[in-house]
């Protein structure tokens, strides 16, 4: 197939990090006879260096017309500045809003080769997988700020219509995965919390096949560190899933292995890792690219419809993270290249295997 891809590699690890994925896709158009096309754009900090926009209106206009946008990393310490008049997350964020990308689905899974290095004893992290549903373009990322010289306010405002469409796709989700599903909210304290819980209550009653439970977001939080295989799909709004999702990756060994897809009601989405720009660690050439590498994988599955392409890429990670190499975030010392490297080796052996597999089935020698 034929496919239009943008790059926005952003700051930080972003760059690094998207390099490596993006020499994955080309590895899979390869191996599976796909042509895609890549065009990279600015976003974040950079963007407002060259154009002083996080946003400019050529990488939106590139981003409307792509099959599925890659995105690495925004921002960094040197645009931080409490007052500065843009900032590079205001990029990401009117991104998310422009293609109307309200789902953000983030894979939890411990591979039993790290779950030493996760904080938690191992008994607890047999068979984790949880997929995280964060809404994402509403709540107090998106609601009126105010600003005097002695107070702020940051206004959290979600309509049903906003509620009911994430919530429905999270149902679908967890109807095809293990049929269960946790609310997260704050329905004791928060009035978008209690429209949030009733809308979900209204819903469950199209999906009498999934088992709803609600869950308060302070007690999730303590849940997750103790319980965290219970979990099939956790649905929440856009800020407690940004902040139980960081609290994920913890389980899962680091910040660097967790992908994301942002999905709204099209095919196109926006996919990116879950971690920041990792100013720490930026230049290094030691920023884990498995996140981006897994984001990559979802894009193949989700806008480009290539279930075997992805599970190719999610087995060749998988056998990386069991046989190594590893990043330093996660124990070892090899670079991002030797990483990607070795992912790609593993994409061949199995197109290779499945080749063979192929032809010894219909004995085309
Ligand atoms: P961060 O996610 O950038 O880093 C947190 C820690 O995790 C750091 O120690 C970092 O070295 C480590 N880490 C992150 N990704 C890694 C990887 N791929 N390999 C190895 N280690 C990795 O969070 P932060 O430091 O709080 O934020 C830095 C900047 O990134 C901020 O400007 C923030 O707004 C931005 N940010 C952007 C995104 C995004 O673009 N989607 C997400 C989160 C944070
Ligand atoms: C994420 C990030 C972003 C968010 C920031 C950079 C705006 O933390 O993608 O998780 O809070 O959504
Ligand atoms: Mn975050």
């Amino acid at each position: 197939m034929k496919a239009r891809i943008v790059t926005l590699p952003g700051d930080g690890v972003g760059p690094e990090v998207t390099a490596a994925a993006v020499a994955v896709l080309k590895t899979v158009a390869a191996r599976y006879e796909h042509v895609f096309a890549f065009d990279e754009q600015l976003i974040g900090g950079i963007a407002i260096d060259t154009t002083g926009e996080p946003l400019p209106a050529a990488t939106l206009a590139a981003c409307r017309s792509a099959d599925a946008v890659l995105l690495g990393a925004v921002g960094g310490p040197q645009w931080s500045d409490p007052n500065a008049p843009v900032r590079p997350e205001q990029g990401l964020l009117a991104l998310r809003a422009a293609l109307g990308v309200y789902a953000n689905l983030r894979p939890l899974q411990v591979h039993p080769a790290l779950a030493n290095l996760s904080p938690l004893k191992n008994d607890k992290l047999r068979h984790v997988d949880v997929l995280f549903v964060r809404e994402l373009t509403g709540g107090m990322y998106f609601g009126a700020r105010t600003r005097t010289a002695d107070a702020a306010t940051d206004e959290c405002r979600y309509s049903v219509a906003e509620i009911e469409r994430v919530v429905r796709r999270a149902f679908e989700l967890a109807r095809n995965r293990r049929q269960h599903l946790t609310s997260v909210d704050k329905a004791n304290v928060l009035e978008t919390s209690r429209l949030w819980r009733s809308t979900v209550q209204r819903i469950a009653a199209d999906y009498p096949d999934v088992k709803l439970e609600h869950q308060l977001v302070d007690s999730m939080a303590m849940l997750l560190l103790t319980r965290p295989n219970r979990y099939d799909v956790v649905v929440t709004e856009n800020l407690f899933g940004d902040i139980l999702t960081d609290e994920a990756a913890a389980l899962a060994g680091s910040l660097g292995l967790l992908p994301s897809a942002s999905l709204g009601d099209g095919r196109r989405g926006l996919y990116e890792p879950i971690h920041g720009s990792a100013p720490d660690i930026a230049g290094q050439g030691v920023a884990n690219p498995v996140g981006a590498i897994l984001s990559a994988a979802l894009l193949l599955r989700h806008s480009l419809g290539l279930e075997v392409e992805a599970v190719a890429v999610e087995a060749a990670v998988e056998q990386v993270l069991r046989h190594g190499p590893h990043s330093r975030d996660i124990g070892g010392d090899a670079g991002t290249d030797a990483v990607r490297d070795a992912v790609i080796a593993a994409i061949d052996d199995h197109a290779d295997t499945a080749a063979a597999f192929f032809c010894g089935a219909r004995a085309c020698g």
